[in-house]
């Protein structure tokens, strides 16, 4: 009885201590390790989802409730996120078969590059044809994305000062705070062209955006409609987030890019202080979760996270720290990595999961809508990727964005 329980006790003690390995070497983990370990895992899920999908004419973008896959066409918004993962992982990597990949999922995209019905370009183009061009110079790409800078200029309304987002609806002129993210693609067209009036597009929208958007705690509204005769804001609400009055998280996520990328191309102190204010809102507020992954919306604490909102702000965080110094830049830098470091946990990262041969786990696109609801997103997976080439360019010393 006495061997029985000597036994027991060296293999529980043995257990244990292989635990605490364990556990340590996890731990142990160097920031390079960590980037190159979730790359790995990155480049493993793509290239399974590469061999399974094959039809670049559907790009991949979340699960359906019944547990399949969903695409989305070129005119999708969503369309320019999976190419631009794809790119990503060739930049990383250096791998020519990332780099075909890329090029395969990228070229049905040149079908958009003329399409006016719809203010997604920056994400569809950008993301696909501009991560391209940014690696290979292909003069085509940069051709296709001139096209596509003009096309999402004819949405802009010189009355308004602001470009349309959305053509459906009941709304006369409906913006969203999403449409910030386009901005940075406009100020590659003044640079790629030397034609000041992309520029000045995205100034006057940022600046509009500022004066009818924002509530004053800094969290935004995710819709506000027009008057198209007068300019004058009639309506603020919302369409995804859970009620016209609170704070759908990735609009907030998108404000925070948003003026981050002002701040970058203009130097503009007014865009660095909006940034900091929306940061502010953000990381402080009350109902935001220890591992700073937010429910869908800030005020129905206890529902579904929202990882893509997380991902996009740690991407946004990384840059923004790169703007203020101190115990704020100290704060950015640390809430970007703790962000970055609840994905890459198995609480969110598809470890045990097929998860549709998407990274990430517990994104919700549209709740209000009964869409997209506790899912795999494909722009959760690009602004995460996004997010661990940014922290691996800050570790090295590089330009965190490009
Ligand atoms: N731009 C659409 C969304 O964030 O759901």
């Amino acid at each position: 009885m006495k061997n029985i329980t000597l036994i027991f006790v060296l293999f529980c003690f043995g257990f244990f201590a292989c635990k605490q390995e364990e556990t340590q070497k996890e731990e142990a983990l160097s920031p390079q390790e960590f980037i190159k370990e979730n790359i790995a895992f990155s480049g493993e899920k793509y290239t399974t989802m590469l061999a399974e999908h094959t039809d670049t004419q559907q790009s991949p973008r979340t699960t359906d409730p019944d547990g399949s896959f969903k695409t989305v066409a070129p005119r999708g918004w969503t369309s320019g996120f999976y190419p631009g993962s794809l790119w990503y992982l060739y930049e990383y990597t250096g791998d020519e078969k990332w780099k075909k990949a890329a090029e395969n999922w990228t070229a049905p995209l040149v079908s958009i590059k003329d399409y006016t019905g719809t203010h997604d370009l920056g994400f569809m183009l950008y993301c696909s044809f501009g991560n391209g061009y940014r690696l290979t110079n292909n003069e085509d790409y940069k051709t296709y994305m001139i096209d596509g800078a003009k096309a999402l200029s004819t949405r802009f309304n010189p009355t308004v000062g602001l470009i349309r987002s959305w053509d459906h609806g009941s709304w006369q002129f409906p913006v969203i705070i999403d449409n910030m993210m386009n901005l940075e693609f406009l100020f590659w067209a003044t640079k790629a062209t030397g034609d000041s009036s992309f520029y000045n597009i995205a100034v006057t929208h940022a600046d509009n955006t500022i004066a009818n958007h924002f509530r004053d705690d800094w969290s935004s509204f995710h819709v506000v409609d027009y008057d198209t005769l007068t300019g004058e804001s009639i309506w603020k609400g919302t369409h995804q987030g859970a009620a016209d009055e609170t704070a759908w998280s990735r609009g907030q996520a998108w404000g925070l890019y948003g003026y981050t990328v002002m701040y970058r191309e203009t130097k503009d102190e007014k865009y660095l202080d909006v940034a900091n204010n929306i940061a502010k809102f953000y990381l402080d507020h009350k109902n935001m979760p220890e591992d700073l992954i937010p429910y869908w919306d800030f005020d129905r604490p206890g529902e579904e996270r929202d990882v893509s909102a997380a991902a996009i702000a740690s991407s946004a965080l990384f840059e923004l720290a790169e703007y203020v110094d101190g115990a704020l830049k100290e704060k950015y830098e640390k809430s970007a990595l703790k962000m970055l470091e609840s994905m890459a946990s198995p609480a969110y990262k598809a470890v045990d999961e097929k998860n549709n041969n998407f990274i990430l786990m517990h994104s919700t696109g549209n709740k209000n809508g009964g869409k997209e609801i506790d899912v795999p997103l494909v722009y959760a997976d690009y602004y995460f990727i996004e997010a661990l080439a940014r922290y691996k360019n800050k570790l090295e010393g590089k330009q965190i964005y490009w």
